[in-house]
């Protein structure tokens, strides 16, 4: 037994050492990395510079062997964990070391290849992708990034055009124009705050308002403003921020996403889409971005419906009042919430109008930790009844501009009669450089500390008589 063990090991050493570093050549060891790896982005269709033709990517070589052993690239932000992630794009080391010992061999190519591969392609899987439901972005009116910003963040507020509950499952953006567009961020926003989001969009300038720290008016943060709204109906600035749920991200080239199989999250009539577009254009000066649209899958029913829940401390996003997040001046600090699924289960009912009895198990499908330009590091956690710690996510090189949804390729189950002794914890690090203290908020010179998690429900299949 002992021997077949050490056997084993040797093996697989020996694998991994196989490749010398004599033989990796561009032809045929690195374009097929940047076939399943780079080129979602790097691509005529995609947010940056292509590398479909060889012969372009290959002048790339010393950069991009740079950026890879830097982590710089591909943008991934969670670290390798024991839990396998949709859609990974990210190289593990084998891959990486690949790109060193490619530069090491002074980048050389394979002259048998060369002439037969030729071509690098990236086609977005999209086929299977079937929307029903279109809508347009600032009513198909062209917008203009602010030009005195390098990021532009802009909101626009889009009418759900369903007259019934229905239940998203699946998403995508056409870009009007890809150039100017990094990424973007889809929220849903109920109908009861509808009117309030439009008249704050009525009270800015143009059309759509600024916002940064998720689909709410940037104002929303703004004491006054506050104070104004809660004097028309208490607690309505608490109400306006909290009606607002995350959807999706979303970047140009990326495919469609779907919600994990038999989900969907449900809109009611009346809701709107707010669509948060990081503009970007350092690429295309002086260029508009018109006819962006969004694309959804729509069910009239699902078996498991369920949402991104928002865990965070709201209290933190007032900060300049309560000084509940302070980070001070050329400082560290932390900041941490924990939250007990039962709490959660609460919440998940009166949203999906669903009666804990119908609930079999709460289904956690993904983690999505959001802070802003101080943000240094992030993890979210899960405490089982046993009293084990399994990390969901680690992000140890926080990077606001790859922040994305990590779905678990299988869903957390976790049962109903359990689930006051689940918690779900997050960890938010940070680093203030500046000489005056930065606090909890709105704005892109708050922070925020909050992770969206995909919970659906996965219901008691009724007994029939
Ligand atoms: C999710 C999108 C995405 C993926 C996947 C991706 N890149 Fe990039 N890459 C970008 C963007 C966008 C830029 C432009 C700079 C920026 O915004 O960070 C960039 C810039 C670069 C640069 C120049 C800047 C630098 O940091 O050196 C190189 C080289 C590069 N990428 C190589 C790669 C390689 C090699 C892969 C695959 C192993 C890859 N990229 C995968 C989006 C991506």
């Amino acid at each position: 037994m002992r021997i077949t063990k050490s056997l084993l090991v040797i093996t697989t050493a020996a694998l991994i050492c196989l490749k010398a570093t004599a033989d990796i050549t561009f032809e045929e060891h690195i374009t097929p990395i940047l076939q399943n790896h780079c080129l979602l982005c790097h691509s005529e269709s995609g947010i940056s510079f292509s590398f479909e033709n060889p012969e372009t990517a290959y002048k790339f070589g010393p950069a991009m062997v740079s950026a890879v052993e830097e982590r710089r690239m591909p943008p991934w932000l969670a670290e390798p964990s024991h839990i396998q992630y949709e859609d990974d794009y990210s190289l593990n080391k084998e891959e990486i070391r690949t790109f060193t010992q490619w530069g090491e061999n002074n980048y050389a190519r394979n002259n048998a290849l060369i002439k037969v591969k030729n071509i690098l392609s990236y086609t977005a899987q999209n086929s299977t992708f079937k929307s029903d439901k279109e809508v347009i972005v600032n009513n198909g009116n062209s917008y203009l990034p602010n030009q005195n910003k390098k990021d532009d963040y802009h909101c626009f507020l889009m009418e759900w055009p369903e007259k019934e509950k229905t239940y998203i499952t699946g998403l995508r953006a056409i870009p009007g124009n890809a150039k100017v567009i990094h990424h973007l961020i889809l929220f849903t926003a109920t109908p009861e705050i509808a009117p309030h989001l439009r008249k704050m969009e009525s009270e800015e300038e143009g059309s759509g308002y600024e916002c940064f720290g998720g689909g709410a008016p940037d104002r929303l943060g703004n004491p006054s403003v506050r104070a104004a709204l809660d004097k028309l109906e208490d607690g309505l600035s608490r109400k306006i921020n909290s009606g607002i749920n995350f959807l999706s991200h979303w970047a140009p080239g990326m495919n469609g996403i779907q919600f994990p199989k038999d989900t969907g999250i449900p809109i009611e009539p009346g809701a709107l889409i707010i669509a948060q577009m990081h503009y970007y254009s350092a690429f295309a000066p002086g260029e508009s971005d018109k006819n962006s649209a969004m694309h959804f899958i729509t069910k009239k029913e699902v078996k498991k419906p369920g949402f991104f829940v928002t865990i965070t401390n709201r209290k933190w996003l007032n900060s300049k009042g309560n000084k509940t997040m302070v980070i001070p001046s050329k400082q560290e600090a932390s900041y941490s919430i924990t939250e007990n699924f039962r709490k959660i289960q609460r919440r998940v009912l009166s949203i999906l109008k669903i009666k804990s009895k119908e609930i079999k198990n709460l289904e956690l499908h993904s983690a999505n930790i959001h802070m802003h330009s101080y943000g240094k590091a992030g993890k979210v956690f899960l405490d089982d009844p046993l009293g084990n710690r399994e990390r969901l996510l680690t992000i140890n090189n926080w990077d606001l501009n790859w922040q994305r949804n990590f779905t678990f390729h299988k869903p957390k189950v976790l049962p109903e009669k359990d689930l006051k002794d689940y918690k779900i914890s997050i960890e938010c690090e940070y680093t203030n450089p500046w000489e005056y203290p930065i606090y909890g908020g709105f704005g892109s010179n708050d922070e925020m500390c909050i992770n969206f998690s995909f919970i659906a429900v996965d219901k008691k299949i009724k007994k029939t008589l």
